[in-house]
């Protein structure tokens, strides 16, 4: 395991392709998973002569890692790896075991985690660091590939402009949403857990900000919710691109960690914080 890890970082470290800053992300990931709970890492998945088109087909989210390199899965999926890389100035044996090592990542790295064990402080960097990160990376490439498909293939399926749509209110709701957490509730929750007097000076009780948060919260899984109907479960047909394959499984994951998410705020963050609050307030 850590063996492959170091291969593909010397993998890394010997390309300076013009992509390399976008392996490299891909690195830290990879990295920053070393530490959760996985499947021990079998041979390479794939080779250089396999299909792009076949990689996304069987891992659509992969499709991520191709759209970060700038390499075209879609309608250029028959191309292979070796062909695809040398268009692009990279290094294939690179992308095997990039595409390798992310194919075996763990879909709920969010979850590997006990919430409940946290300090505010420490939850609210948490979120922060993953959930906010995810839908902030993730969210504009699923509205990009909702309209892309929607433009291309929504004469035979009237429902893929709404996914369009509904993809594209959900982005923008999303991060007016995580400002507002950012800038104004999660610095209150850590002031709170400082045990700062003046914490809830500017809005009142903490709970004023927690009200507006979980009405968000709603309406964003009101959002995922109608997805979920507008795709037959993000189920794809036979006949679906890769595009679209791939917008539908990151639907799903994105629903995923979007229930995760507001867990961890509805449940776990937002009534402690109120706790806490009270405590201060009783003890004054
Ligand atoms: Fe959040
Ligand atoms: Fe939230």
């Amino acid at each position: 395991m850590d063996r492959r890890i170091r291969e593909i970082g010397r993998a890394l470290d010997a390309d300076q392709s013009t992509a390399r800053r976008d392996v490299l992300r891909w690195r830290r990931l990879i990295a920053n998973s070393n530490n959760l709970l996985r499947p021990p890492m079998t041979e390479n998945l794939f080779t250089s002569q396999s299909t792009v088109g076949e990689i996304v087909a069987a891992h659509p989210l992969l499709a991520r890692i191709f759209e970060g390199v700038g390499i075209d899965y879609c309608c250029g999926g028959k191309r292979s790896l070796a062909a695809a890389c040398a268009a692009r100035g990279l290094d294939a044996t690179t992308l095997v075991l990039t595409l390798t090592a992310a194919a075996q990542l763990p879909r709920d790295a969010g979850a590997a985690v006990d919430p409940a064990k946290m300090s505010l402080t420490e939850l609210a960097d948490h979120i922060e660091a993953t959930h906010h990160a995810y839908v902030k990376s993730e969210l504009p490439a699923l509205l990009e590939k909702a309209e892309r498909v929607a433009t291309k293939h929504g004469w035979r399926d009237a429902r893929l402009p709404e996914v369009a749509a509904t993809v594209g209110a959900l982005h923008d709701e999303m991060f007016s949403h995580m400002m507002k957490e950012e800038q104004i509730l999660f610095p209150m929750v850590r002031e709170i857990e400082r045990g700062a007097a003046d914490a809830s000076a500017h809005c009142g009780t903490i709970a004023n900000p927690i009200r507006v948060m979980e009405a968000e919260h709603e309406n964003a899984g009101g959002a995922i919710a109608r997805l979920r109907e507008l795709t037959d479960g993000f189920t794809p047909k036979p006949d679906d691109c890769n595009t679209h394959r791939a917008l539908l499984a990151g639907l799903a994951q994105f629903e995923a960690d979007l229930h995760l998410h507001v867990h961890k705020e509805n449940n776990v963050l937002f009534p402690r914080a109120l706790a806490r609050e009270g405590q201060m307030a009783g003890a004054q």
